[in-house]
């Protein structure tokens, strides 16, 4: 469970149709335990994540962004996965400059029969996301504080 027992963050997580969303599924139906924090939007492969998505949905207020595709080779439009990790290495580096710590931000593979993956990568990624407590909105610099 997450270290903030009772307090709920917005975490996206945007997961692929093929396999990531099955192993969530799976976690489901296998009655794991998991956080709630994570509302999930499917995608039909993780290739189809631009960047932008996840830095819209900061601007929009979320305190942690999960990406997650099908493991390297298996995914269902054969490369998808492979441009996707490219371009998700690259926003993170990318997340600082925007004001964004890098640990609000994950990707990962986990496939359809992975329930047990899943719980672990949704426990661990929320626990990271708990850790650093509710992200700022954006324009809500040290210093700018409210005019009352
Ligand atoms: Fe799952 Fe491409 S179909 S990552």
């Amino acid at each position: 469970m997450s270290g903030m027992e009772g307090k709920e963050l917005r975490v996206v997580g945007f997961l692929c149709n093929w396999c990531s969303y099955g192993g969530a599924d799976t976690a489901g139906v296998s009655r794991f335990k998991q956080p709630t924090d994570l509302r999930i939007i499917r995608v039909p492969c993780s290739g189809r994540v631009d960047p932008l998505f996840v830095v819209k949905a900061f601007m929009e207020g979320a305190d942690g962004v999960l990406v997650s595709g099908c493991h390297p080779r298996d995914c269902h439009y054969a490369e998808g996965n492979f441009y996707a990790r490219r371009r998700l290495e690259v926003l993170k580096r990318f997340l600082p400059f925007m004001g964004i710590e890098p640990d609000r931000f994950a990707y990962t593979w986990v496939s359809a029969s992975e329930g047990a993956r899943w719980q672990k990568v949704v426990t661990d990624f929320t626990a990271q996301v708990h850790a650093l407590g509710p992200r700022r909105a954006f324009g809500e610099g040290a210093g700018s504080g409210g005019t009352g």
